[in-house]
């Protein structure tokens, strides 16, 4: 017998419930076409329209320990910020994926901060974790592909592995609209060097680790 949800939650798009069991079961989730055809296209748009200036190198650490860092990561990033309507449409809809894993999952996420990112042929993220150490309010990551007809031979997989080992869990083409999702501290992950330019937004619900006597902004 299917579980009775309450109506709020059945009502929304197919593949949140999906990444809800996912999640609950290993942790990390991957849905082909999770988007409205119309919304992935729109974004695909955008990415691909924005003039590179509007995309600076992206940096690893936070706050004052950020820094420029060739070595660990080659992609250029712009922040998301509902500038337009397809931004505003994408953080609907992550909006209402919060609100549903919080529901079925209870993992009181508090807000979501998310970038276009764009790496040029060549271009790679080494194997890291999202979640920076001793403070860790990134508790999930997302990643959803912009790239129409990537080919196996256009490489820029995403590599996701076991906590501890060396052997990939998954290995996930970034094809236009599919998106991944994965406990930000659990998975270790990497992006292997394309042979032509691939975008992407990446993103993390967090956790609100604010105190009284200490404030915790995202970014
Ligand atoms: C990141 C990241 C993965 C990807 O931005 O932290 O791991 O496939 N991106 O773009
Ligand atoms: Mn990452």
């Amino acid at each position: 017998m299917e579980p009775v949800l309450p109506e709020s939650v059945a009502g929304d798009p197919p593949p949140f419930e999906r990444i809800a069991a996912d999640l609950a079961e290993r942790g990390w989730s991957v849905v082909e076409q999770a988007l409205p055809a119309a919304l992935a296209t729109a974004l695909e748009q955008e990415v691909r329209g924005a003039c590179g200036d509007d995309f600076h190198p992206a940096t690893i650490g936070r706050q004052h320990g950020r820094m420029l860092n060739g070595a660990v990561r080659r992609d250029a990033i712009r922040w998301i910020d509902g500038d337009t309507a397809a931004q505003r449409d994408w953080l609907a809809w992550t909006a209402r994926l919060q609100t549903h894993l919080n529901r079925r999952l209870f993992l009181g996420l508090f807000s979501y901060e998310s970038h276009f990112a764009h790496y040029p042929p060549g271009a790679y993220y080494r194997r890291h974790v999202d979640a920076f150490r001793g403070d860790a309010n990134r508790v999930l990551s997302t990643v959803l592909y912009l790239n129409r007809s990537w080919r196996a031979q256009d490489g820029g997989e995403l590599l996701l592995y076991p906590e501890a080992g060396e052997q990939p869990l998954l290995r996930l083409t970034p094809a236009l609209g599919t998106l991944a999702v994965f406990l930000s501290e659990a998975f270790p992950h990497e992006v292997l060097p394309a042979g032509r330019d691939r975008y992407s937004i990446a993103g993390w619900f967090r956790v609100n680790t604010s105190t009284a006597s200490r404030v915790d902004p995202p970014r």
